[in-house]
């Protein structure tokens, strides 16, 4: 995730900045730059593409850009690749306003036309470009009065620092749906996303809320609403120690991730959904060329191969295309029936595994055109792929998976919804209602959150258990291998997966007295049979928790379930998105009174690069 720092005050900027990126550095992140004004009012500016330390090494570790006001940023590649020309901060084209921007400019493609009929020339590929130029533009000697008119044509979610090179001494911090937090000092003032690069200056800070700005000199800030008005600075102490700070306050990152997914969800859904329509820019299937499609096949590894078994009902639900779903690591090795009318949908946070990228060069080579969903911008299966939809859950860093999981589930809604538009299979009124319901997911998983409580209760039920089983059927039985699968890798419980139906095919032998049975019941038009099988696994003694929607599920499972875990209700197709939730917590809860290492559980890698 992209990180940003700006300091103005009486020493020199340059040091301070490296320090505060070098401390936002474990958020993950593929080039990084700094703008300094120069004591003669020049802008100086160093990018590199890759580490912070090549930064060091290009500005002589800060010696060589004096003066005391500047910005700095490291991004993780959202607009264009991670070069040193799509590095922030962007410059205007006379050199005058730097920008470090974290976030996504949705009206940037209407800005920028109408930047270049005005004479503007881009070097880079980023939205943050047409921030710095939108200034420029506005710019009559008043720098506020530049941000405030620039402010006023963007849409989107961002956080942003500014510089200008006219105003020694002086800042601006912006922040809307992003994260940018005032740190008060005595004789300097600093801000970032992060409160890791601001706790060795200062333990004084200020958070800022959407749509707040702030002009920041090194004895100053003045804090403004969205509205202009001014606002009073809420000082607040932080008191945690570095380390924790990293972790965003949380004991490990995989807490830190499961409560990242509102964001990351927001970030993957709302700039895509655009003026009434879905939007996939990297996604330049023309309506004929997917009418040509037979069918689609999907294929991924462990939890990305998950959400593709969740996904599949979405697509065929909406698009009426038959979906099949495939492991990478079978698909590679299989004589695939694959040709030029097959559609393959590779799903990969890391986009380096192995076997996927084996399966997808295979699927490749017989003619399919491949769509990649991933979440690192430019690794090796996005630049494979003929189109890419990222996931911008930044960057994920605890080995089991989460908010990696539920955006991949967002771009897979977001193109079944998109594709049965193109295909002609919902009329206006329909597409608007699905686009609805995309568009309050980020919402009920954040809902969904505060069910932590009473995960971390349940999860003394699961602690000593040897083995548990995950029952679902339709969506629910993809989703309960994604929940076996959490607790498995962090907890090193067996568990297992089954659609319910199976039961009495054989697994049923396999209860005991007590063995914990976790039952998803979302899908609602199924809700009466899964019912049946949590009574039937009871009467084998099985300690049953269910899992189901707020509503009509509440009053059925009561009587039959011994515990019940309610989520908010979502259509069926979308249903896993929230449930998985409580299933990330349980897991979490339950692999810490193991005292696991849940982090980095025995044996696993973040990404699987060998065979
Ligand atoms: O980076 P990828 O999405 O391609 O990784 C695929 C799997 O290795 C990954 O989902 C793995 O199963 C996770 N550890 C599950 O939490």
């Amino acid at each position: 995730m992209c990180g940003i720092i700006g300091f103005t005050g009486l020493k020199q900027a340059a040091p301070i900045l490296l320090e505060g990126l070098s401390r936002m550095e474990y958020r993950g992140y593929d080039s990084a730059g700094m703008a300094v004004t120069s004591p003669e009012g020049l802008l100086q500016l160093a990018r590199v593409s890759g580490k912070v330390a090549g930064l060091y090494d290009r500005t002589e570790n800060g010696a060589a850009f004096p003066g005391a006001c500047g910005i700095a940023h490291t991004r993780w590649a959202t607009h264009g690749a991670p070069t040193e020309a799509n590095a922030h901060p962007q410059v205007s084209m006379h050199g005058r306003f730097a920008v470090a921007h974290n976030g996504i400019i949705e009206n940037f493609a209407a800005l920028k036309k109408e930047l270049i009929e005005k004479g503007y020339a881009f070097t880079s590929q980023t939205d943050t470009e047409i921030v710095a130029n939108l200034l420029e533009d506005s710019y009559r000697g008043d720098f506020q009065e530049a941000v405030e008119k620039m402010l006023a044509r963007i849409e989107g979610s961002y956080a942003f620092a500014i510089l200008c090179a006219d105003h020694p001494g002086e800042l601006f911090a912006v922040r809307m749906n992003s994260p940018l937090i005032l740190g008060l000092g005595e004789g300097f003032n600093l801000f970032a996303s992060d409160v890791t690069a601001l706790v060795s200056h200062t333990r004084r800070v200020v958070y800022m809320d959407d749509g707040d700005y702030a002009r920041v000199t090194p004895d100053e800030v003045a804090l403004f609403a969205k509205d202009g008005s001014p606002k009073a600075l809420r000082e607040t102490r932080v008191n945690i120690s570095l380390a924790e700070a990293e972790k965003g306050g949380f004991e490990h990152f995989m807490m830190k991730e499961i409560f990242e997914q509102p964001e990351a969800l927001e970030k993957t859904i709302a700039s895509r959904i655009r003026g009434g329509e879905i939007v996939l820019d990297d996604f330049r299937l023309e309506s004929e060329s997917l009418k040509n499609i037979q069918k689609i096949v999907i294929t991924a590894c462990g939890s990305a191969y998950y959400a593709g078994l969740a996904g599949r009902y979405a697509i065929e639900k909406l698009c009426r295309i038959p979906v099949d779903v495939k492991l990478a690591s079978e698909l590679r090795y299989e004589d695939p029936l694959i040709d030029g009318r097959t559609m393959l949908i590779v799903l990969s946070q890391s986009g380096e595994t192995l076997d996927t990228i084996a399966a997808m060069k295979e699927c490749k080579a017989r003619g399919a055109k491949v769509l990649a969903i991933v979440n690192v911008a430019a690794s090796t299966i996005a630049r494979l792929a003929d189109h890419v939809l990222y996931t911008w859950a930044g960057p994920e860093i605890a080995v089991a998976t989460t908010k990696g999981y539920t955006t991949q589930l967002a771009v897979l809604d977001l193109f079944a919804v998109y594709a049965a538009r193109q295909l002609g299979r919902l009329d206006e009124e329909e597409y608007a209602a699905w686009m609805q319901k995309i568009r309050e997911l980020p919402g009920l998983v954040r809902k969904a959150l505060a069910l932590e409580p009473a995960m971390a209760d349940l999860a003394v039920l699961l602690k000593d258990a040897e083995h548990v089983f995950f029952l679902g059927r339709n969506t629910d039985s993809a989703l309960a291998m994604e929940g076996a699968l959490k607790l498995k890798e962090i907890s090193y419980i067996h568990a297992e997966a089954y659609a319910a139906g199976e039961l009495k095919h054989g697994t049923i032998a396999l209860l005991e007295e007590g063995t914990p049975v976790i039952a998803l019941c979302c899908n609602q038009a199924l809700l009466e049979k899964t019912a049946s099988n949590i009574i039937e696994v009871k009467a084998r003694g099985a300690k049953t928790i269910a899992v189901a929607p707020e509503g009509a599920a509440q009053e059925v499972l009561a009587s039959c379930a011994d515990r019940c875990v309610f989520v908010p209700a979502a259509d069926d197709i979308f249903s896993a998105m929230i449930a998985v939730v409580p299933l990330q917590l349980l897991a979490y809860h339950t692999a810490k009174l193991r005292g696991c290492s849940i982090d980095k559980p025995k044996n696993l890698a973040k990404s699987v690069t060998v065979e």
